[in-house]
């Protein structure tokens, strides 16, 4: 299976997904800048990955820096922190992994000064190397780990496959969103290998066609019987191409289930709700903010207007225009059949494991 990311040789190794489908093109980074250049420009994205990638960044700091002293070394960490923060907003994943990186830093930190006041022997430069490792290590079970969940959410998903399903999904939450096999994508190369035999649609996803760009690249790879339709064509293929059900990743899910993923999700589920067809979420737990009660409170993401105004680098509409660009829509809890996560499937409205 390809790998969106990867650590080699002290470096970060990532496809640049903006080339796909026409070039599978890998990016050498060296540093925090290039990286968060790498995130926002989303050369590397989906929630998952952007995870990954943000603990990979931590990780390349603390490896690289010159830092003689920890004092130092936590300062370099701290900008790199920052930059990072900033590169998205809706996806808390990022925020995750960064507190996540933070805190076995912090700990390894207060560790090593207890021991360098009951031990005058310990050279800092052993506890540097000492805490260098250890962050690195916390980066790649970060990465571990986010394979793992992807084929878990995969096997608890697959179970609501049947043969004969019309899957119809949306942007990209496959392989390439995720260090593993994705979320709602993983769903379905868990039930191909089941053998159960199913149709999929995927939905071109305007402005940056993840869609077409990334998941029909990546099913055409995986040899899944699926068929690119534009965004517009979403409620005639549901109506006239027997779609049974709708299957969507998530960048930050609130405590009442509500979820935020690309623009378009929230249509497609009002669309579910009218043909009475299930609308799934599949996600990590690390997706689900513990710190946010509704979708009301979730930050989306605006990007910049030239994405409406090219495609491609073809100008498509007038210079002038005035442009609203979301780069995500919040589906309230009560449009979602269920959460699929590697620990189960949850029923959102009574928070009730199936
Ligand atoms: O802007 P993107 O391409 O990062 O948006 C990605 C999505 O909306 C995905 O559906 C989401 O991150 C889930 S990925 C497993």
């Amino acid at each position: 299976m390809i790998e969106p990311i990867k650590w080699r040789d002290n470096k970060i190794v990532f496809i640049d997904q903006t080339e796909l489908p026409a070039r599978l093109k890998y990016i050498r980074c060296r540093d925090i800048d290039t990286l968060c250049e790498a995130i926002k420009k989303l050369r590397i994205r989906g929630a998952p990955l952007i995870g990954v990638s943000a603990a990979l960044g931590y990780a390349l700091t603390a490896v690289n820096s010159k830092a003689k002293t920890i004092a130092v070394l936590r300062k370099d960490l701290e900008k790199a922190v920052r930059k990072l923060r900033s590169t998205r907003p809706t996806a808390v994943n990022l925020f995750w992994a960064l507190d996540r990186m933070e805190k076995k830093f912090f700990c390894h930190c207060e560790r090593s000064e207890a021991i360098s006041e009951t031990d005058c022997f310990t050279p800092s430069r052993f506890a540097m190397t000492k805490i260098k490792k250890a962050v690195l290590k916390e980066a790649l079970k970060i990465l571990q780990e986010d394979k793992d969940m992807c084929r878990a959410i995969g096997k608890n998903g697959a179970r609501l496959i049947k043969n004969g399903d019309v899957i119809l999904t949306h942007c990209n939450a496959g392989i390439l969103a995720t260090a593993g096999q994705g979320t709602a994508l993983s769903i379905i190369y868990e039930a191909k290998k089941q053998g159960k035999r199913f149709k999929v649609y995927a939905g071109e996803t305007r402005p940056l066609m993840q869609g077409s760009r990334l998941t029909m690249w990546e099913l055409i790879e995986n040899r899944v019987d699926a068929t690119l339709i534009c965004d517009d064509m979403a409620a005639s293929v549901i109506k006239n191409k027997g779609v049974t059900k709708i299957i969507a990743g998530s960048d930050r899910i609130a405590q009442n289930g509500d979820a935020a993923n690309k623009i378009g999700t929230y249509g497609l589920a009002v669309l579910a709700k009218h043909h009475a067809i299930p609308f799934y979420i599949a996600a990590p737990s690390s997706t689900i903010d513990k710190n946010i009660k509704s979708g009301r409170d979730i930050p989306i993401e605006e990007r910049n207007r030239k994405e409406l105004i090219y495609i491609c680098s073809k100008q498509t509409a007038p210079l002038g225009s005035k442009v609203y660009n979301p780069a995500f829509d919040v589906t309230p809890h009560s449009l979602i059949s269920a959460i699929i996560t590697e620990k189960g499937v949850y029923e959102v409205k009574r928070f009730r494991r199936i």
